[in-house]
């Protein structure tokens, strides 16, 4: 194997998930340089295992130890890389954490991601899952990225539309998923910015706040306090965030679910379908605050699966399972699991 790179092996990756899941990588690479990928995939060893990529470990559930090599993104760098009438555009690298990026934006004076603020995990990660959060998506100020394309080992540049952004979706879930390794993700930001304030939330945070008007920096303000009040902190408490995507169903099966439960949310797509809260959904089959094994469903908010403590993958599968067959013989509905499962 290739000598100067600083590989583990047997390395427990507990603190490089946010669930905080003890699983071990049969080998471990921090990856911070891009070049490391060209040398791994010389690597005439290396190159033939099976690989992860983690970025910070937070939109995945790790269901046993990790059997090949886990690259682990840990480069860094954020800077303006060019402007034009509308935009600046920013790139950071793919190791950077997003929030601190999030706020190297707006400390620069650029808006654009200040809704999502507090999200855990990388740069890189980002575009993967498009995240999104109070109505704003990954793909709303996406311009573009670098990638490392192990099979050919070029550098790939992708545009928004060749990454197939879609709710919680992207071509790196698919067609890319064991092939691409993102390196950096540029940004547009407006010079004219206008805050997004559709999400009621965010709404009535500025209201109680008594700001009419708000800069960037006051909505990530807002942003950052409903999530701290409403999603554990996975420092203190293991979480990957919402753990089932809000299901979309077409119109009439929504139609008959609220003849039956008045009460129940959902929300208007463009394309005529419906989207339910999934959090509801689970709420309303007794979930919220239970445990099963050492996994629960957290107290304020039921889409959020947690490590109670020394919890291993197949905790969590079981509890999302338990929670699916309970959501699907109420509501005939499949709720899909948000992170990934290795
Ligand atoms: N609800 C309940 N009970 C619950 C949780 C929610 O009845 O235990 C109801 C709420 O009252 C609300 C509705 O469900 O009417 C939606 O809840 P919320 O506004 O908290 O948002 P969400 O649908 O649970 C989504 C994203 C979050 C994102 C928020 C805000 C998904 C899967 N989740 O959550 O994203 O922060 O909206 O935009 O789309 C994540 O992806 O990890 C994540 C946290």
């Amino acid at each position: 194997m290739t000598a100067a790179l600083p590989l583990h092996q047997d390395f427990s990756l507990k603190h490089f998930n946010t669930f905080g899941i003890d699983a071990k990588a049969a080998f471990y690479l921090p990856v911070s340089d891009d070049d490391m990928l060209d040398a791994v995939r010389r690597d005439p060893d290396l190159s033939r295992m099976p690989r992860l990529v983690l970025g910070g470990g937070s939109n995945l559930l790790l269901t046993g130890d990790v059997s090949g090599l886990v690259l682990h993104m840990s480069t860094r760098g954020i800077a303006v890389v060019g402007e034009d009438e509308r935009f600046i555009y920013v790139r950071a690298a793919a190791g950077e954490n997003w929030h601190q990026f999030v706020l190297w934006t707006l400390a620069h004076g650029l808006g654009g991601l200040e809704n999502l603020s507090l999200i855990p995990g990388s740069v890189g990660a980002a575009p993967i899952q498009n995240i999104g959060a109070y109505g704003v998506e990954t793909k709303d100020s996406f311009h573009s990225l670098t990638a490392f394309d192990f099979t050919t080992g070029e550098r790939l540049t992708l545009s928004a539309e060749d990454c197939r952004f879609a709710y919680r979706d992207s071509v790196f879930k698919h067609e890319l998923r064991d092939r691409a390794v993102i390196l950096d993700v540029t940004f547009a930001l407006p010079r004219q910015w206008h805050p997004n304030l559709h999400y009621a939330d965010v709404a009535q945070e500025l209201s109680a706040r008594d700001i009419t008007t708000p800069d960037a920096r006051q909505v990530s303000d807002a942003v950052i306090a409903i999530r701290t009040r409403k999603l554990p902190d996975p420092a203190l408490i293991g979480n990957v965030g919402s753990f089932f995507k809000n299901p979309v169903v077409p119109r009439e099966q929504r139609d008959a679910l609220l003849a039956r439960h008045p009460t129940m949310v959902s929300y208007a797509q463009p394309d005529g379908s419906f989207k339910l809260a999934a959090g509801w959904l689970i709420d309303q089959c007794g979930w919220k605050g239970r445990t099963l094994g050492a996994a629960g469903v957290y107290e304020k908010q039921a889409l959020v699966l947690v490590n109670r403590g020394g919890a291993k993958g197949a905790d969590v599968v079981a509890l999302a399972k338990a929670i699916q067959a309970d959501v699907m013989s109420r509501f005939s509905v499949r709720l899909e699991p948000e992170p990934v499962f290795i």
